[in-house]
């Protein structure tokens, strides 16, 4: 997105730019750039329907969530290596690490590779190696969230999960929650129960889309049937205030993704959007870039773009930044460090 955006002036920028933050709702596919689709579409022969990167970029006008996922599945389809794998990981890390990102829970999404033929070996392969990497290299801790495509059935769910869990232990260090991500409309979460189930059974940590499209009572099926302990968007849950008060007394966080929700017409502008709404009466709100290369931005941007739209306070930015260190998974011990960074930062 151009630097000319008014959002990018604002006052707090190196203030919220500082403070160390986690990032729990990414869709790394969403973090193709179309200089990198086309870079890979070259490497591995593979046609694209637009003729150039400008030209993809003009496509990127949705009207809705399909319209996006028609576009994202379409850019996915360059990714044919380990390596591809990799670069459009390692890509992702380098572009945070100036945001102040300190810790990111990426979603992955196994089908939409072995549909075509790419080994999961390969997408696991390609994505943990470079999670390795940027731990070393620039300190970004992360885990791996599995999604599974929820226009898919639940036996081709099963289906990916079998395939996955003979990996498990090669990427234990990484890989321990499963998400739920596409369509959202017409694929409830009790279509996933018996799966979730399972997942829960192994003691993976789980997550699911519900509330973006779909309706509060999605939500309540994410929570009631499938068990889930963050909810990924989950805007629509105001829409039932019973929901919202048990949202904040069992405190459960929401992964609000702003510039997405305005991109795909969630909400109709940013400064009407329900996330400062839902943050004054104590929900634990997080905020996400969700597919930052398609939505226009990346975590500050989303920072920013809310800040300037909503009149966020210092205050209501550093509690931002500090229900995203404590909904991660990381355990408490893991989280004290980055809490007491966080004190810190917050007095500069
Ligand atoms: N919603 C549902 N599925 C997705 C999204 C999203 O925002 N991004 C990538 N897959
Ligand atoms: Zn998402």
């Amino acid at each position: 997105m151009e630097d000319t955006l008014p959002y990018h002036a604002h006052p707090l920028k190196s203030f919220i730019q500082q403070l160390p933050k986690a990032e729990l709702h990414l869709h790394i596919e969403g973090t193709l750039e179309p200089e990198l689709i086309f870079e890979l579409a070259k490497r591995n022969q593979i046609a694209l329907d637009y003729p150039s990167v400008d030209a993809l970029r003009a496509a990127y006008e949705f009207t809705d969530l399909q319209s996006f996922l028609d576009l994202y599945y379409a850019g996915a389809q360059v990714l044919v290596t380990e390596s591809d794998f990799y670069s459009m990981t390692m890509a992702y890390f380098k572009r945070i690490h100036a945001d102040g990102v300190v810790h990111t829970e990426i979603m992955f999404d196994p089908q939409t590779h072995t549909s075509r033929g790419i080994s999961i070996e390969t997408v696991f392969a390609g994505i943990a190696g470079a999670c390795r990497d940027a731990r070393i290299q620039l300190g970004i801790s992360s885990y791996l969230i599995l999604s599974f495509l929820r226009h898919l059935s639940e036996a081709e769910a099963f289906a990916t999960l079998e395939a996955a869990l003979p990996l498990r232990n090669k990427y234990s260090d990484l890989w321990i929650a499963i998400g739920l991500d596409s369509a959202e409309n017409g694929n409830p979460p009790e279509k996933f129960a018996r799966v979730y189930a399972r997942c829960k059974e192994l003691e993976f940590r789980l997550v699911a889309h519900a509330g973006e499209e779909g309706p509060a009572q999605y939500v309540r099926g994410a929570l009631d049937i499938l068990q889930v302990e963050r909810i990924d968007h989950g805007v629509r849950s105001e829409e039932d205030p019973e929901l919202v008060k048990r949202l904040i007394d069992e405190k459960i966080a929401l992964t609000v993704c702003p510039l997405s929700n305005l991109k795909l017409r969630v909400v109709d502008d940013l400064g009407t959007h329900n996330l400062a709404r839902l943050l004054r009466q104590d929900m634990r709100i997080t905020l996400n870039s969700d597919d930052p290369s398609y939505f226009g931005g990346y975590l500050l941007d989303n920072y920013l773009a809310s800040a300037h739209a909503l009149n966020l306070s210092k205050d209501e930015l550093v509690t931002l930044a500090r229900n995203s260190i404590e909904a991660s998974f990381l355990s408490p011990t893991e989280q004290a460090p980055l809490l007491s960074r966080l004190e810190q930062a917050s007095t500069n």
